[in-house]
């Protein structure tokens, strides 16, 4: 399969660019793809500002690198555990100030409350590392590998207050190989997934994907969702 990319020329010159929050817990590989393909004029889409609760994710020193803003609203504050409460607060006022279109989950590893994802100003997607509905929460490389699973991928889905249990917007998919680890299997899917979120959030740009964050309903113009991609890994 040829490797799959995004040219400027796929984006429209004239339409303002999707203003994006990402919110982040660890490396950040994610962000920087979203971070890259901003530099490149590749995607119409403007990172507005990424919300880390982790003060040592180096996820902070990409988007700082970027020159994007940065707010740090760490789960251990001196020794104490933040609750979700007075994250939510911090990161709702946050997010007001930013004015974002579109909140991008990319490897955020905390669970928000229903309120939380109501208020929100804007529709929320994540990236979750497993085919949904198979393997919501946790240790996903690892369950698919014990239950034999012969194929394994990642989904993008609305988020809502259930757990992993939104919409599914897409999902990219790869055969799982005698060999596989958890650690191989991860880093394999780590590569469907660079390629996945830019292409799912092209869609939401161009409004192929329409998302409405009070209903949580969908709109597509694809004849049916989640698109499946095939791609490299
Ligand atoms: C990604 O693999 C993403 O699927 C996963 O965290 C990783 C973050 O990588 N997300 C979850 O497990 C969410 N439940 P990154 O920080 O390098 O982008």
């Amino acid at each position: 399969m040829s490797e799959i990319s995004l040219t400027s020329a796929q984006t429209s010159q004239d339409s303002k660019p999707l203003r994006i929050a990402v919110l982040v817990s660890g490396n950040g590989s994610n962000l920087q793809v979203l971070i890259d393909a901003m530099q490149a004029s590749a995607l119409p889409i403007e990172i507005v500002g990424v919300i880390s609760n982790r003060e040592d994710a180096y996820a902070i020193t990409r988007a700082k690198d970027a020159d994007i803003p940065v707010a740090v609203l760490s789960h251990v504050v001196s020794g104490k555990r933040m609750g979700i409460k007075t994250f939510e607060t911090h990161a709702s006022a946050q997010l007001t100030e930013w004015q974002p279109d579109l909140i991008v989950l990319a490897g955020f590893m905390r669970v928000l409350s229903a309120p939380f994802i109501d208020s929100a100003p804007a529709p929320m997607i994540n990236l979750h590392p497993a085919l949904l509905p198979a393997y919501k929460g946790l240790d996903t490389h690892q369950r698919a590998i014990q239950a034999g699973e012969r194929h394994h991928g990642c989904s993008i889905h609305v988020v809502t207050a259930e757990l992993d249990a939104g919409a599914v917007l897409s999902q990219a998919l790869l055969q799982v190989n005698q060999k596989d680890t958890a650690d191989s299997l991860q880093a394999r899917v780590q590569k469907l997934e660079h390629q996945l979120l830019p292409w799912t959030i092209l869609l939401i740009a161009k409004e192929v994907i329409a998302l409405n964050s009070q209903s949580k309903e969908t709109f597509s113009m694809l004849p049916t969702l989640p698109l499946k991609l095939y791609l490299n890994s």
